[in-house]
């Protein structure tokens, strides 16, 4: 039974929350689905030592141990595969698979720091509202935001509601995150690599790479979505998820 239907953790990307995963939510009943919110994007204690993926990755672990959740399959939405990777290093024994939707490998560049900083000086001075205006045409692809005006909505509201700490902490979080290229050859779990044709922050390209250094993984590309492929393209998304639980080989 536990091979058959393994639990599976959701993790968000930013800005966003556990809404983010309603269709998959809604659709995946067969299996114990967890979608929680990361620390401070929604309430929470600061973290002492300040934000860092290995933060969100203890977080998530210890929710797992409170559900008494020995090992599940882990799917992650851009920072949320981020947290992945960090949960592959710290906690490879609770990971019975791993979906990557719409994320990278790679660090921050130099560059990308530097939007980093400057992103946590809006969130500071201007609030989540002003993060989600800069990020929504770069996180929803170019149809979704001609001809899918409800999720454009549901999206500005979800990013709108977060709160600016959190956000701060994430930015910083990701900031200075390492690069995970040098880990994909060993990842030794089922893995499915997902990602939306429009998604100009985790391109295509850039997903079917990683996945050729993912030993025996899957990729699947969703037409017409952007980066929030599982809100964008729900129906084709939930299908790819269900062939990869279904099918894959969970030991
Ligand atoms: C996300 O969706 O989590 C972000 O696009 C990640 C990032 O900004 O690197």
């Amino acid at each position: 039974m536990a091979e058959t239907y393994p639990a599976i953790l959701f993790v968000h990307g930013f800005p966003f929350d556990h809404e983010q995963w309603r269709p998959q939510l809604e659709r995946l009943t067969r299996w114990r689905c967890l979608a929680p919110d990361l620390r401070g994007f929604s309430g929470g204690d600061p973290p002492a030592g300040g934000y860092a993926m290995s933060v969100y990755a203890d977080d998530l672990v210890g929710m797992l141990d409170r559900a008494g959740i020995d090992r599940a399959v882990w799917c992650g939405l851009s920072m949320g595969g981020y947290i992945l990777f960090e949960v592959l290093r710290r906690h490879r024994e609770r990971v019975l698979g791993v979906i990557l939707c719409d994320t990278k490998a790679e660090a921050d560049t130099a560059e990308g720091k530097a939007g980093r900083d400057e992103l946590m000086r809006v969130a500071e001075r201007d609030g989540a509202a002003a993060i989600a205006e800069r990020l929504l045409p770069k996180v929803l692809g170019a149809t979704t935001r001609a001809q899918r005006p409800e999720v454009v909505a549901m999206v500005r509201a979800m990013a709108s509601r977060l709160l600016v700490p959190g956000l701060v902490g994430a930015l910083r979080a990701m900031r200075e995150r390492p690069d995970s290229r040098p880990m994909l050859e060993q990842i030794d779990v089922p893995a499915l690599v997902l990602g939306g044709s429009e998604d100009e922050i985790s391109p295509p390209a850039g997903m079917r790479a990683m996945a050729q250094r993912i030993g025996g993984s899957k990729y699947v590309e969703v037409p017409e979505a952007g980066h929030l492929t599982p809100l964008e393209r729900p129906e084709l998304v939930n299908e790819a998820l269900e062939d990869f639980l279904l099918h894959a080989s969970f030991r």
